[in-house]
């Protein structure tokens, strides 16, 4: 089978600037004075996924799964390193990401789709199961901010999985949603599975990453600390979380 994603030597590094200035004037004479701190979001990451493989991300908070994934679907560029992925990418990241709040679901929905590479008329086909899908038949007129997280998930789900994509990025979205839409989702997501698409989860409910995937690569402080079968990965997770707790 061809490669789907090949990420090699990955780094990931971000500048926050330490210093807050109290005034204008002030900013301006310690202008040269300004400290950053550099973050490290991901160190060396290297990894290949398969057409066809799911694999999931886990590891603690901040330890760059998101980061991961935003610079899969080139929101952010490599620092050093490359990142190659083959194939229409449907990403759903992180709550809100995509989402203009003053438009209307379905105003989105149309923008949404454009990125992704469908034309108006495409867009206004699926439209109806895209509306279906996230339960929001009579929100679809409403401006996005007037929409609770659940709402804003379902339907980035639904036009991810509707854009009928290569490859599905999807980052911890299904954690707000209710139990009866997880399971939509996990269902929608075996379905993409079983007709050969590739699956990318971040998550950290490790049933659902037990049972969406095959395979886990465990990042630890922006590095890859584990990558092998899930069942493994997620035991031995789980394993040095509780003694870590436990300390
Ligand atoms: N846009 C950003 N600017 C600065 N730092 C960031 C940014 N995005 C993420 N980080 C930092 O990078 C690290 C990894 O974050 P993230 O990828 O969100 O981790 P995770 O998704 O695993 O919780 C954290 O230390 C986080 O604070
Ligand atoms: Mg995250």
């Amino acid at each position: 089978m061809a490669d789907a994603i090949v990420v090699e030597g990955l780094w990931k590094t971000f500048r926050l600037a330490h210093y807050r200035p109290k005034s204008i004037k002030h900013a301006v004479l310690n202008f040269r004075r300004i400290r950053y701190e550099e973050i490290v979001a991901l160190r060396d990451v290297s990894f290949r996924v398969r057409q066809g493989e799911s694999v999931a991300v886990i590891g603690r908070n901040g330890s760059g799964k998101s980061t991961l994934l935003a610079t899969l679907c080139r929101v952010y560029r490599p620092t050093r390193g490359s990142v190659r992925v083959e194939g229409r990418v449907a990403p759903m990241l992180e709550l809100g990401g995509g989402f203009h709040p003053d438009l209307t679901g379905e105003e989105n929905a149309y923008i949404l789709c454009a990125m992704l590479g469908l034309d108006a008329r495409a867009t206004e086909e699926r439209l109806p199961d895209i509306v279906k899908f996230a339960e929001l038949e009579e929100f679809i007129d409403a401006p996005v901010r007037t929409y609770s997280s659940g709402m804003v998930m379902r339907l980035g789900f639904a036009i991810a999985v509707q854009i009928d994509p290569d490859i599905l990025l999807i980052d911890e979205v299904l954690a707000v949603g209710d139990e009866h839409f997880q399971h939509k989702c996990l269902r929608k997501i075996q379905e993409c599975q079983q007709r050969g698409k590739t699956v990318f989860f971040v998550s950290h409910d490790m049933n659902a990453v037990r049972r969406v995937t095959e395979r886990t690569l465990w990042l630890d402080n922006g590095a890859v600390r584990r990558d092998g079968p899930t069942g493994e990965v997620v035991e031995e997770y789980l394993r040095v979380t509780a003694e870590e707790e436990s300390e």
